[in-house]
This record gives C-alpha cells, structure tokens and sequence, in this order.
C-alpha cells in the first residue's frame, strides 16, 4: 500500500505538469458495471487511458449477452482471452471472487454487492493520510449504512492494520457492521466501540466518515425511508468537529451531508474522489506494466 501511495502521488504530480508517462501503451483493460457508476469507473477508464493504455466496456446488463441469460463466468472467461485486466462491479457479494477463479487475467472488484470495494478503500486510506499526514493514533467515526456499505467494509478491513486507530461505528442497531468485521477489529485489537448516537463521538474524531443509506439493498422502499434522514450532517455538526478534523464521503452523497457544508474547507469527498484517479493509476500501472 506504501508503494502505491507514492506512485499514486508521483503520478499526481507529474499530471499536474503535463508529464504523464505512457506506462500503460498496448495494454487493454475491460470495464463490466453490472451496477450503477460514476466515480468508479470513469476514473478507471480515464487513468488507462491518461497512461496510455485502452478500455473497452460494458455498463448494464442491457447491452451485454446476460441480457441473453449468459452467465458471469462465461462472460468473463471469453472477455480475459480479449484484454489484459477485468474490472468488475456486480450486484452479488463474491462476484468479483467467483470471476478471478475463472479468469485468465486479473480481476479487480469494483463493489460485489453489499461485500467489499476495495479500490475505493485504497483510495480513502491514501486520502486519510494526505488530509490527516498520519495513519496512527486517530479517532475515526463511521456514520450511516454500515451493514450494507461496501465501502465501509472494505475501510476496515485496511484500518485493522493500524490497530493504535480507535473508531467509533454510529448507525441505527438494524444497519450495524456484519459480525464478519467487527471478529476482524477484534483479532487486530483495534478499539471500537457502537452507538447510534452521533453528537457525543464528534469532539474528539479526526476523522468523520460518512455513507450514504444503500436504498438499493433495501426490500421496501418503506423500509428505506425510514432510515434515510436518520444522520444528516449540517454546518450545526461540523461546528462540533476539531479545527483539523475533515469530513470524507465515498459519494454518491443524498441527504445525509447537506449542502451548506460544502464551503466548509474540512469537506474532503470531493479531494478524495480525485484521488482516485491517481491511486487507480498506480495499481494498474502495479498489475499491467
Ligand atoms: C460507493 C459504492 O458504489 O459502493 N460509490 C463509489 O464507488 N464511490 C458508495 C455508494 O454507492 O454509496
């Protein structure tokens, strides 16, 4: 992950002045959305093509043969024998494991349902460090969908590296983490404890991480709505948050950061999206060139 953070970083730097180098020519990289996306796959599909590399792509079911019934595995074992990498984002957790084990190139999730999405993850840790300078002793709060937040999950997993990092989990009972990775906080001894309240957490967090209410993995829209206002965080929030603290969001975000707080200099979604370009960069650079 250090590698990747200083390439990520280099790449920045030399995009900036206008010396991208050609690291990925003759290299060809698929995109198969089975879900919704923008952020994950035009940043993918931009760093190929910045480094010099090609993309071909597939969004929807509706244009691809499982509009026919074909399944994944045959799609993605005719598709490897096409290109040098597979990127994946379906609805099903363990889609994107299910892929790799039939592939003949690499496969990187892009978001298996409600599982994991591990680029987004790289890209919010290496966001942490740059905002913060630092990935040891902080206070991290997780607000929102935590049972069905890909991203969420995936986060812990890498901040169960950094054990002397003590969070904080606030979501309502029924949205809590999955036993699965609160097990993993425990074998890394990392501290944590859950609430559904958010006030009392926010003096002492350097960092608030916030998701959105994962409407697409609810049964009912009734269901939904019941929890989709539950947290929102206004100009009154960040009033609570320390002068250095900052405010990260994986986007899309709805109701649940209001607007007004977009001035406010502690936001960082939008920085944090933008690095993931350079960090999509650097690990296709790590599995193609
Ligand atoms: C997230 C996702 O798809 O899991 N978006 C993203 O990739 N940045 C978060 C979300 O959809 O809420």
């Amino acid at each position: 992950m250090e590698s990747l953070f200083d390439r990520a970083q280099a790449l920045e730097k030399l995009h900036g002045q206008g010396r991208l180098p050609k690291t990925l020519q003759g290299r060809v990289l698929a995109c198969l959305f089975y879900e919704p996306s923008t952020r994950t796959r035009l940043s993918f599909e931009a760093a190929m093509q910045r480094l010099g590399g090609g993309i071909v792509s597939v969004s929807g079911a509706v244009s691809s043969s499982a509009a026919k019934g074909e399944s994944l595995a045959d799609t993605v074992r005719v598709v490897g024998s096409y290109v040098d990498a597979i990127v994946l984002r379906h609805p099903e957790s363990g889609s994107a494991a299910a892929a790799a084990a039939v592939s003949p190139v690499p496969v990187i999730n892009a978001g298996d349902g409600s599982h994991e999405h591990p680029t987004q993850a790289l890209l919010d840790l290496w966001t942490i460090k740059k905002e913060l300078g630092r990935l040891k002793n902080l206070h991290i709060v997780m607000v929102g969908d935590l049972l069905y937040g890909r991203t969420v999950h995936s986060l812990i997993l890498l901040l169960a590296l950094y054990p002397s990092c003590q969070l904080t989990l606030v979501s309502a009972p029924t949205l809590s983490l999955p036993d699965e990775y609160k097990n993993f906080l425990r074998k890394a001894s990392t501290r944590f404890e859950e609430t559904d309240r958010l006030a009392e957490a926010l003096s002492s967090a350097d960092l608030v991480y916030a998701t959105r209410v994962q409407k697409e993995r609810f049964r009912s829209e009734a269901e939904y709505e019941q929890y989709k206002d539950q947290y929102i965080i206004n100009q009154q929030v960040m009033a609570k948050l320390k002068k250095q603290a900052i405010l990260m969001h994986p986007l899309p975000r709805l109701s649940e950061i209001a607007p007004e707080v977009d001035a406010d200099a502690r936001f960082a979604a939008f920085r944090q999206a933008k690095n993931g370009l350079y960090l999509r960069m650097a690990l296709l650079e790590k599995i193609l060139a």
